[in-house]
């Protein structure tokens, strides 16, 4: 039965791709409820009722590639495209810093303009500035295995790149500039380097099934990466899949739960498209086993234009509206901000 079945992954933090399928094809609302507070009760073995909050700057949104679901793809001519200095980077930081985040995320449409020395000297800078007190955590996308060496090298602490999809095939035909072999390489070179890596997948996307769903989990098992971001696919109207039906709220939920379930000592973001589905998208998630969030610092004269699905909420917020909405919020759901670096449990214990 699914009672069995949701006790079984929080006793055994295990569950066959079988039973995921089942799991995802016959949970009912009510069982959904009891999965949820069974990954909160995850979460809260490992992390307690602490929520760690990320700066998010969204530093460029040139793309070489063309994902046919993301708005930053480099066919997409309707984006008014943008790249922050060095500087503007760094005075984002200030801003961030004095609001008291101890992480930033330095994310990008992979765009080469960032040469490994402009980001090696930004990335060294950084955590000279904040007396080595800040984690940085990129989040550029594809490249070599020495530029990665190189960035770590320069002290950056983390790196997330979500794997997107674990079926070969799914893979591929959403990505046509991009292979899934080089992918799962560039994860496993992140994660051999000595980074805390993320990885994660996008739910309901168009052609996905069940299936699909239950690979994510399985790889994500296997990979067993530091961070897992879960969010719902949400069509862009200029990409040609405008027109697909996007991810729902609740089958987003169930996978972030299963995430907690599966791989119970991750770090796991109530996502920002969560948020945007729903006004209270990422507190639900909080609540269904994610125990971290990404406020957006990114200058809100350039914040609309990082569109990688459209209506993505805090377009008009500044800085410091979308670390004290956050704050409330989490509060709201009973838990607490916690301001620190935010390592992930396998990083401080060392497994
Ligand atoms: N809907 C939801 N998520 C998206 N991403 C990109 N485009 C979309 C979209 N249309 C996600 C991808 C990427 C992350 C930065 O944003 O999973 O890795």
């Amino acid at each position: 039965t699914m009672h069995n079945l949701i006790e079984k992954a929080y006793q055994t933090n295990d569950l066959s791709k079988e039973e995921i399928i089942a799991l995802i094809e016959t949970i009912k609302p009510e069982e959904r409820e009891i999965l949820y507070k069974r990954a909160l009760k995850t979460k809260q073995k490992y992390y307690g009722n602490k929520v760690y909050l990320r700066g998010l700057i969204e530093f460029s949104n040139i793309c070489r590639q063309d994902c046919l679901y993301c708005g930053l793809r480099a066919s997409n001519t309707k984006v008014e495209r943008y790249r922050l200095t060095p500087g503007e980077i760094l005075a984002c930081c200030d801003k961030g810093y004095e609001l008291g985040y101890r992480t930033f995320v330095l994310q990008s449409g992979e765009d080469l303009w960032y040469t490994v020395e402009i980001l090696s000297e930004l990335i060294r800078q950084i955590k000279k500035r904040y007396d080595q007190e800040v984690a940085v955590t990129l989040s550029i996308g594809e490249r070599g295995a020495e530029t990665y060496q190189s960035l770590f090298a320069s002290g950056a602490d983390r790196f997330l790149m979500r794997h997107e999809t674990a079926t070969e095939e799914l893979y591929e035909s959403l990505h046509p500039t991009m292979s899934f072999t080089n992918r799962r390489a560039c994860l496993n070179a992140l994660k051999e380097i000595g980074y805390q890596v993320g990885a994660g997948f996008m739910v309901g996307l168009p052609g996905q099934t069940p299936a699909d769903l239950a690979e994510d989990l399985h790889y994500l098992k296997e990979l067993h990466p530091d961070m897992i971001g879960i969010g719902p696919f949400i069509p862009h109207s200029e990409t040609p899949l405008g027109k697909e039906k996007g991810g729902t709220v609740d089958d987003t939920l169930v996978m972030v739960a299963l995430a907690r379930l599966l791989v119970p000592d991750s770090l796991i973001p109530a996502t920002t498209a969560l948020g945007t589905l729903h006004p209270l998208g990422r507190e639900m998630a909080l609540q269904a086993g994610a125990n971290v969030v990404m406020p957006i610092i990114t200058p809100t004269s350039v914040r609309k234009q990082y569109a990688l699905y459209e209506n993505k909420i805090c377009g008009d917020d500044h800085p410091e509206d979308c670390r004290y909405c956050i704050e409330r919020r989490i509060q709201a759901v009973g838990q607490e901000v916690d301001l620190g670096k935010g390592d992930s449990w396998k990083f401080i214990v060392g497994s």
